[in-house]
């Protein structure tokens, strides 16, 4: 990816555990930031952070299960901040359950808000990205893209998809000025997805780790 000072990047669950430690990477790597989720005061005080930091941040609300959240998440993104560099998909969800103890509800939601809305985030974004020959797509996919999550069957089938679209995305859009990333965190201390919350049933190997999200990158 080309230096990204002055792009602009829109962030998904920007108010969640990670998003608000991506906000703050990218802005300090020069990026202005459309921060998107639902809870407001969280995104809020996420655009201070990256307004302290000499970048703008917009702040618009979404709750992306309702119907047309995405075109129109993307539609007043284009006409309060201009036009979309960088798409960090990182809103996601995690129930942890018995794989027959989902509901129909559950399982539509984890496989629309893992892997539907941010395919469609994509098409959304990626026609301006090409006629403008500039731009990146970062989708926050799991160590569940790689290998099995027992209880936690439509997450990985979700986050396995999301790798393979990126996957498919950079071979297909080679040589069009869009890159496509999947990045595949370990297990992050955070209120949400952590191995913590999980149910004793459904806990991980000790070998599979865990960090905070402002942990350094091993040399
Ligand atoms: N934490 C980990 O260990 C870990 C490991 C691997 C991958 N990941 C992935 O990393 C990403 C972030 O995880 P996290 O731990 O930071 O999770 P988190 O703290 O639960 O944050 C999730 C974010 O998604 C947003 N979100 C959820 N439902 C939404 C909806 N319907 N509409 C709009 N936004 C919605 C939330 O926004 P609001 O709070 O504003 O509603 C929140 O900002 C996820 O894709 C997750 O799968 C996490």
């Amino acid at each position: 990816m080309s230096s990204p000072i002055g792009w602009r990047g829109l962030v998904t669950g920007a108010s969640g555990g990670l998003g608000r430690y991506i906000a703050k990477a990218l802005a300090a790597s020069g990026v202005d930031l459309v921060l998107t989720g639902r809870d407001l005061v969280a995104l809020n005080a996420v655009a201070d952070t990256v307004r302290a930091q000499g970048r703008t941040a917009t702040v618009l609300l979404a709750d992306l299960s309702e119907p047309d959240a995405v075109t129109q998440l993307v539609s007043e993104s284009n006409a309060t901040a201009g036009p979309i560099d960088l798409l960090v998909n990182n809103a996601g969800v995690e129930v942890a359950s018995a794989y027959t103890r989902y509901t129909e509800t559950e399982l539509s939601q984890i496989i629309s808000l893992d892997l539907l809305i941010p395919l469609q985030l994509i098409r959304e974004v990626l026609p301006g990205m090409v006629a403008r020959r500039r731009g990146h797509i970062v989708n926050i996919c799991s160590l569940a893209s790689l290998g099995p999550l027992p209880y936690g069957v439509p997450y990985a089938a979700a986050k396995a998809g999301l790798a393979a679209a990126t996957h498919s995305l950079r071979v297909e859009y080679a040589g069009s000025g869009v890159g496509f990333s999947a990045l595949i965190p370990g297990f992050v201390t955070g209120p949400a997805s952590s191995p913590a919350t999980r149910p004793p049933a459904a806990q991980l190997p000790r070998s599979s780790g865990q960090c905070p999200p402002n942990a350094s990158p091993r040399p």
